[in-house]
């Protein structure tokens, strides 16, 4: 009889672990899907032009947002406007982390914030200007040909590279497929 308690005890745990791992699923299944069509995106009190999808190594992976304006404006001539502000993402599965952004000023400008608490000043940082620089070919951005790509095919682009947290990769993996 005790036996028997003991089983159907164990079985019902068994039932609630199986359906949590579900619930965890569904949570996963509600991050928007890359293939949105990227304009106009009401985030973080801006709008912006959602361009691209970095996937880094493990359940890592960072999506690049530039405002709408410039976006227009490299649209039709190819070149990152002055004022120019981009926003980086960063992602751990369906767990969001800190909010990275850059402004081309005379110089560009860095600055950061967490996604519920929107801070747009910027500073000048070295640390951050010395890694883009090796992007020099790009305005000091690793991104602006999947950004070009994104607004010539009016869709999110998405690649690989497989580095941890902020290491590049070889810049021929940002130009995209
Ligand atoms: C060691 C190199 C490195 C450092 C330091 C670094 N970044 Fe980046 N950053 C990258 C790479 C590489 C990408 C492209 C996505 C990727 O592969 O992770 C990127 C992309 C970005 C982007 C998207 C636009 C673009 O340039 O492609 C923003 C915004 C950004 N970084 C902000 C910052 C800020 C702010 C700092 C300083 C706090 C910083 N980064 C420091 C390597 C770096």
């Amino acid at each position: 009889m005790k036996n028997k308690v003991l089983l159907v005890l164990m079985s019902l745990i068994w039932t609630i672990m199986v359906m949590m791992s579900c619930t965890y699923q569904v949570a996963e299944d509600l991050l928007p899907p890359p293939s949105l069509i990227p304009e106009n995106n009401e985030k973080y009190g801006r709008r912006w032009f959602y361009y691209a999808q970095v996937n880094k190594s493990g359940d890592y992976f960072r999506r690049m947002f530039i405002d709408s304006v410039s976006a227009q404006i490299v649209k039709n001539t190819g070149n990152i406007p002055e004022n120019a502000l981009f926003a980086m993402e960063t992602w751990f599965g369906a767990g969001q982390s800190t909010v990275y952004i850059r402004q081309k000023k005379l110089q560009w400008q860095s600055g950061s914030f967490s996604p519920n608490n929107p801070d747009y000043a910027v500073s000048l940082n070295l640390s951050c200007n010395n890694c883009h620089n090796r992007a020099s070919v790009s305005d000091q951005t690793f991104t602006k040909p999947l950004l070009v790509k994104a607004l010539q095919r009016n869709q999110v682009q998405v690649i690989e590279c497989n580095q941890s947290s902020f290491n590049p990769c070889d810049l021929s993996v940002y130009q995209g497929n």
